[in-house]
């Protein structure tokens, strides 16, 4: 009787681990993919199950990095039939459906970069786990920088040069450099991620000459350049201009004093002072009038 119970619980042991075993089970062979701009990759997800494919049924979804909130259906197969997102179609196919879930997205673009979780159900049989996810990573090389220049090329004036790339994956280095007259490799300022700025202070004529900005990546290096000329204003003319035009000004100033003198000695001006002066004593009266005023007032 007692072995009788131990062997029937050990069947039943038996047969709760061979249905725990037969619980679909989702593996994916890779968690991170790299692929190069313009290349096709497939993404490996496969599945281990015991019960017919009849009711197999495959959801791939996409949670780009630019628009993470935002995931979409990227590829779905239910009940034999395979429906595409709008945006992908022609560019994403099932590789061995019904027997793997893989599927293969062709002429990569940047955007296609994100978390792609691959989900799978064989009803009745139950998921553990019925899900699984890798990260794509979509390469670009740099795009053209644009170089610019600003500031003052006067000589002592101080220049900023500045260098911006709009694209690339991974994030392009810059470097700023002289190359002609002499070659010199200049420190820069980031400014962000994907633009970088020089400032040269108290410029000279030395620092005329050819600048280039590279930006870099490991598929490749786009450069720009700027070609700065850097003019001085002649100070000993400037100096004696100067001179020119300050002796120029002041003569016409005391021509003006001697003209004043004159005209003033024959128009009599003592008769005028005194005139003044008798304005200026009613002037005191009547403040000295409204002063008393007032002060009664406040009395
Ligand atoms: C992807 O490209 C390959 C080769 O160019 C082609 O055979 C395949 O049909 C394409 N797949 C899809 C889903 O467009
Ligand atoms: C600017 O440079 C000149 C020589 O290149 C130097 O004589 C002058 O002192 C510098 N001025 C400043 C403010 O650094
Ligand atoms: C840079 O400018 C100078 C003078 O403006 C000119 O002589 C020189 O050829 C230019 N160099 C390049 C590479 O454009």
């Amino acid at each position: 009787m007692g072995s009788h119970r131990r062997w029937m619980l050990w069947t039943w042991c038996v047969w709760f681990s061979a249905q725990e075993n037969a619980a679909l089970r989702v593996t994916m062979s890779e968690s991170n993919l790299e692929v190069v701009r313009g290349d096709f990759v497939v993404m490996p997800c496969s599945f281990f199950t015991s019960s017919p494919l009849s009711r197999l049924n495959v959801i791939w979804t996409l949670a780009p990095f630019s628009s993470p909130e935002t995931p979409i259906q990227v590829i779905v197969y239910d009940h034999g039939q395979v429906i595409e997102d709008p945006s992908l179609i022609g560019r994403v196919g099932f590789t061995g459906i019904p027997w793997s879930a893989d599927i293969v997205l062709n002429d990569t673009r940047v955007s296609d970069a994100g978390i792609y979780r691959c989900m799978v159900n064989n009803p009745p049989e139950t998921a553990d786990p019925g899900i699984g996810e890798l990260l794509l990573s979509v390469l670009a090389p740099p795009s053209l920088p644009a170089c610019q220049w600003d500031g003052d090329a006067e000589s002592g004036g101080s220049v900023t040069l500045s260098c911006a790339v709009a694209e690339g994956v991974p994030t392009p280095e810059i470097h700023w450099d002289k190359l002609s007259p002499e070659e010199i490799s200049l420190p820069i300022n980031m400014k962000g991620d994907l633009s970088g700025s020089v400032q040269i202070v108290n410029v000279s004529s030395q620092t005329s000459g050819l600048y280039r900005c590279s930006a870099t990546n490991l598929l490749g290096t786009e450069n720009c350049y700027v070609n700065l000329s850097i003019y001085s204003t002649p100070d000993r003319s400037s100096g004696m201009l100067q001179a020119v035009l300050l002796t120029l000004s002041m003569s016409l100033v005391l021509l003006a004093l001697l003209v004043l003198l004159l005209w003033l000695r024959r128009t009599g001006p003592n008769r005028k002072w005194r005139e003044g002066k008798e304005e200026e004593e009613e002037c005191y009266n009547e403040i000295r009038y409204t002063a008393s005023l007032m002060k009664r007032s406040f009395v």
